[in-house]
């Protein structure tokens, strides 16, 4: 595989056990440094957006067990059926990616905002598929900042009877302290993240990051 050059830095080693990064190829920093480009317009975040969603799914669909399937010769199949969970509105986003692996996956939305001033997540509303509890559920944000939104959309889940090992939770920038803050809360959660910034500003955001992304994807001109 061709090698990165310096600047870019090698993928933080001193991460939690449940966080599994994206390798950090050439394509995926170019990628990644499109989204940051704030001269990058919403059409192009957006398809650079969608092309990092659709390796998070593949990396996240991985990551679920597989049983014995016999046909004319010895294969595989998922062991349980799985669902979506959106953390809106950014989460949405990533439904696409989704749908394209899985055709007739079933999504559930929850809506978390985090308070502009003080970063506090604060949930209003959830609506998710009746049988949950007896699903796989990947969870879409693509930021984790300082955690406190995924956490709440977690316990969201816990409630509805899904248990932490059965809760990927899909991201495409993150921050060791977010992570951190994840694993003390829901250490069996799995976390899968393309990238790994440097840490949060004196604001929550994370450094470099690439801004909010909810905007960049949605409303930005
Ligand atoms: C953003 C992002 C995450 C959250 C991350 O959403 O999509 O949900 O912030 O921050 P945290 O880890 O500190 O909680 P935001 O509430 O800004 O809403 P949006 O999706 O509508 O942009
Ligand atoms: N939400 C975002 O969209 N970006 C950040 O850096 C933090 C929260």
């Amino acid at each position: 595989m061709a090698s990165l050059p310096a600047h870019i830095g090698a993928a933080p080693g001193n991460l939690p056990p449940n966080v599994c990064q994206l390798p950090r190829t050439g394509q995926l920093a170019a990628l990644l440094t499109g989204l940051r480009n704030k001269e990058t317009s919403r059409g192009a975040f957006v398809f650079y957006a969608d092309r990092v969603n659709r390796l998070l799914v593949e990396e996240g669909l991985n990551h679920l067990p597989v049983l014995e399937k016999g046909l004319e010769y010895q294969g595989v199949d998922f062991e349980g059926k799985i669902c979506g969970v959106s953390i809106m509105r950014a989460g949405e986003s990533m439904e696409a990616g989704l749908r394209e692996c899985c055709r007739a996956v079933r999504i559930g939305k929850i809506l978390i905002q985090r308070d502009e001033e003080t970063a506090q997540a604060k949930l209003f509303y959830a609506k998710l598929p009746d049988d949950i509890a007896n699903r796989y559920c990947l969870l879409l944000d693509p930021m984790l900042a300082t955690g406190g939104s995924a956490i709440k959309a977690i316990e969201v889940l816990l409630d509805h009877g899904v248990p932490q090992e059965r809760i990927i939770f899909l991201n495409l920038v993150s921050c060791p302290e977010g992570l951190k803050a994840m694993y003390d809360a829901y250490p069996q959660v799995k976390i899968v993240t393309a990238w790994v910034d440097e840490a949060l500003n004196e604001h929550k955001y994370i450094v470099p990051g690439l801004g909010d992304f909810g905007d960049r994807y949605f409303t930005s001109s």
